[in-house]
């Protein structure tokens, strides 16, 4: 598809269909976005919307997580698999309050300057929690676009210069954020990896992968 023709049918189709999430509120800290974006790296929605819940109860800003032993962080992690990313997060806790004043920076370089932040955690906090005009790419989002425009999944585990650059032109100069978001959605609602609901789909008129009757793509690793 032209990408041009997926930008507004896919941001209408979010205005209808997003899910209220409590880290996409208003009302959402940065530390709380954060805090989010690496939970949900490994973890689904329902299962770390309750651990997230209690997290900001405990420890609503980067100084109150930093101001406790480490051992505390993975006791809190509850079952959400991968605890090193609880380390990953009191590390990132404590190099925010020792160095930035114990609020999480806006800006993408000094983002990714802490531990624990990569390159897409960098981007969705400066997006998402300060309005950055980052391209976002995870995992649905890279099948959305793969699939979309290219008609067929870009290759597993590592993004390619090409692919960066389709994300960057598709970039709204204003909205980035929520385009971001909107294209996220539809990958986990929609335009899933294993049973996409085309039917359901704002683009499926204009969608490469949908015309090419929808090549299957290269397993992920670890993935049968
Ligand atoms: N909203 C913002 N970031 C998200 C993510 N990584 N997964 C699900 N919903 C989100």
């Amino acid at each position: 598809a032209d990408p041009n023709l997926l930008r507004e049918p896919i941001l209408d189709w979010y205005a209808d269909n997003a899910r209220d999430l409590p880290w996409r509120r208003s009302d959402a800290t940065p530390w709380g976005i954060l805090v989010s974006e690496i939970m949900l790296q490994q973890t689904p929605v329902v299962r770390v919307l309750p651990v997230w819940e209690q997290w900001m109860e405990r420890w609503p800003a980067p100084a109150d997580l930093a101001a406790q032993p480490p051992g505390e962080a993975v006791r809190h992690w509850g079952r959400l698999g991968y605890p090193r990313r609880a380390l990953r997060l009191h590390a990132c806790a404590k190099a925010i309050t020792a160095e930035h004043g114990g609020e999480v920076p806006a800006d993408h370089a000094t983002l990714l300057s802490l531990p624990g932040i990569g390159e897409y955690t960098a981007a969705a906090v400066a997006s998402f929690a300060f309005g950055g005009t980052h391209p976002i790419l995870d995992t649905n989002v890279r099948r959305v676009l793969g699939r979309a425009v290219r008609g067929e999944e870009y290759p597993p585990n590592a993004t390619t210069a090409a692919e960066r650059r389709l994300a960057l032109d598709l970039l709204p100069a204003v909205g980035a954020p929520l385009w971001g978001v909107a294209v996220m959605e539809l990958g986990a609602l929609v335009c899933t990896a294993r049973s996409p609901q085309c039917g359901a789909c704002p683009v499926q008129t204009v969608c490469a992968w949908r015309l090419a009757g929808r090549p299957p793509g290269v397993a992920r690793r670890g993935q049968t």
